[in-house]
């Protein structure tokens, strides 16, 4: 997907994200908006090269069709990562041999099943999220597709998941960290993930074009000014090599040296 792409996409969601920051309001928290790829997700409805690259390349599970349709059905289904997205990460785990996996953000977990899927049998993703009622969703084709014993669901913080692995002694092991919860904790996330991920492991962070806003970010907008902050250090971090990707509401690719 263009990087134009996205910014023309960002004008025509612009409604939806003040829908979506006005009832994330009402939820008492601040909801992570997806204005790229809002329409269908997966459809590419109103972008026929979109549609192409789909109709071209997609190979959803039949599980994770279900799910994703099912998603679709839910208020916050702007939420759900784009699939080709979810499909890249998912060769990228399995071509660097992930065994061990994190996914920081679960929502209804369509990405939780397709890292699953792509994880050996003693494979394990350790799946961080804070609502039940949301990953509830997703269980149920999690055991469809049967990989549910390779996916160990925490429902708490998951600054405090990722402390509970380091103190646990597991620094170093992971393979494969996606990132895409609460934009202000994703500075944080991006730390521990470091530490918990071996060399040669990849981290993925999503969201890191946020609509375009990135281009313009206010001080008032805290999510917008940590994403933009995150982007611009990454950038300078000898730690990792690198590659921002416009792929979705776009990806970055950090590569543990
Ligand atoms: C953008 S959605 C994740 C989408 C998901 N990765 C997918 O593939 O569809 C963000 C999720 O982060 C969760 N979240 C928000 N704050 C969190 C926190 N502090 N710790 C863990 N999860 C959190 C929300 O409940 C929500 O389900
Ligand atoms: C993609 O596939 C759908 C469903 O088969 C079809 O209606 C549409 O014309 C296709 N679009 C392109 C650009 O290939
Ligand atoms: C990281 O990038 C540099 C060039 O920018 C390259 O020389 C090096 O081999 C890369 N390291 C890995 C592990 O890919």
């Amino acid at each position: 997907m263009s990087f134009r792409h996205i910014s023309k996409e960002a004008l025509a969601g612009s409604i939806t994200l003040g829908v979506v920051l006005v009832a994330g309001y009402f939820f008492g928290k601040k909801k992570s908006s997806r204005m790229s790829i809002s329409k269908s997700h997966c459809g590419g409805k109103d972008d026929p090269l979109m549609q192409y690259v789909l109709n071209n390349s997609l190979r959803e599970h039949p599980a994770l069709k279900k799910l994703r349709l099912r998603t679709m059905d839910h208020s916050w289904n702007i939420m759900m990562v784009a699939c080709e997205q979810s499909q890249l990460m998912a060769n990228l785990a399995k071509l660097i041999k992930t065994k061990k996996a994190i996914e920081i953000g679960v929502y209804t977990g369509y990405n939780t099943l397709s890292i699953a899927l792509a994880l050996p049998d003693d494979g394990v993703l350790i799946a961080c999220d804070v609502s039940e009622d949301y990953t509830d969703i997703g269980k149920p084709f999690w055991k469809e597709a049967g990989v549910e014993q390779k996916i160990d669901l925490r429902i708490q913080p998951a600054l405090k998941t990722l402390d509970d692995l380091l103190s646990d002694g597991q620094a170093e092991t992971f393979d494969f960290v996606f990132i895409d919860a609460d934009k202000v904790n994703y500075d944080n996330y991006y730390e521990k993930s470091l530490q918990l991920l071996r060399k040669g492991g990849i981290i993925a962070v999503d969201n890191v074009l946020w609509g375009g806003k990135v281009l313009n970010p206010t001080p008032g907008d805290e999510d917008t000014v940590a994403i933009d902050k995150l982007n611009k250090k990454l950038h300078r971090d000898a730690r990792i090599n690198l590659s921002m990707l416009t792929v979705g509401d776009g990806l970055t690719l950090a590569i543990k040296l």
